[in-house]
């Protein structure tokens, strides 16, 4: 394992309650990873290949899901208490990967070097997750694939109504997260070809997260990165 910082991070200290956070965040996804959201990683995750780098790793928990047979693993973390279990875990683990301090919206990667681009429950807390999928567009290979697994807006009015309502206590509790992003959309516009995308339900936690959606966006070859 290398830990690596970059000089393009969106290098964060992290205060009271994103360290409390980051130890919080395994013990209260624990229910859900097991109600069915463990299995929906490993079906998308098998799918990587080649250099992959992921966004926003956090814990770790895809770190199980990953073939050793990748080319190359690199997993990027922006909040420093996340990062310091990141590297627990792939220590108790014995996982070799470079860990790098990098924001999605500003990727530490040349143009069209990277085969797989994970984001697992990322795109909801990004800043400006418009701004990812352009970087994540810009640093794949043509042919080159987004795997993604995401929380999303409801299509129900009933729930979406709700996600506006508890958006702003839930971006508080959950470090920045938007339970009423629609990411499936921000997807389809980012000129990543859809090859497919399903809709699942998050058991065993909160309604305003319940709604995901996973999927696999290539970039077509000839595609521009602009
Ligand atoms: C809900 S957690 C998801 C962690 C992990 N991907 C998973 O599936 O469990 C969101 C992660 O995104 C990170 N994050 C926040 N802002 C980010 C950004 N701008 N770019 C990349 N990651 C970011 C957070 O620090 C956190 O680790």
């Amino acid at each position: 394992m290398q830990i690596g910082s970059s000089a393009t991070s969106g290098s964060r200290d992290a205060g009271l309650w994103a360290r409390a956070f980051a130890v919080l965040y395994d013990p209260f996804l624990w229910a859900g990873e097991k109600a069915g959201v463990g299995a929906l990683r490993q079906g998308l995750l098998t799918r990587a290949s080649g250099t992959t780098v992921e966004l926003g790793s956090g814990t770790g928990l895809n770190l199980r899901f990953y073939s050793e047979t990748l080319d190359e693993l690199i997993l990027t973390e922006p909040e420093a208490a996340m990062r310091r279990r990141l590297a627990r875990r792939l220590r108790r683990e014995q996982r070799s990967s470079r860990v790098l301090d990098a924001s999605g919206e500003c990727l530490p990667f040349e143009d069209e070097s990277v085969d797989t681009v994970i984001s697992t429950f990322v795109l909801c807390t990004v800043d400006a997750p418009d701004v990812a999928l352009q970087e994540i567009k810009r640093v794949l290979r043509p042919g080159g694939k987004l795997l993604f697994l995401e929380h999303v807006r409801s299509g129900s009015p009933r729930l979406a109504h709700w996600q506006d309502r508890l958006a702003g206590p839930w971006q508080r509790f959950a470090e920045g997260c938007r339970c009423n992003r629609a990411t499936g959309e921000l997807v389809r516009s980012s000129g990543l070809e859809i090859e497919e995308m399903h809709e699942a339900g998050w058991r065993a936690m909160p309604p305003i997260v319940r709604p995901l959606l996973s999927g696999v966006a290539t970039k077509a070859a000839g595609a521009s990165d602009a």
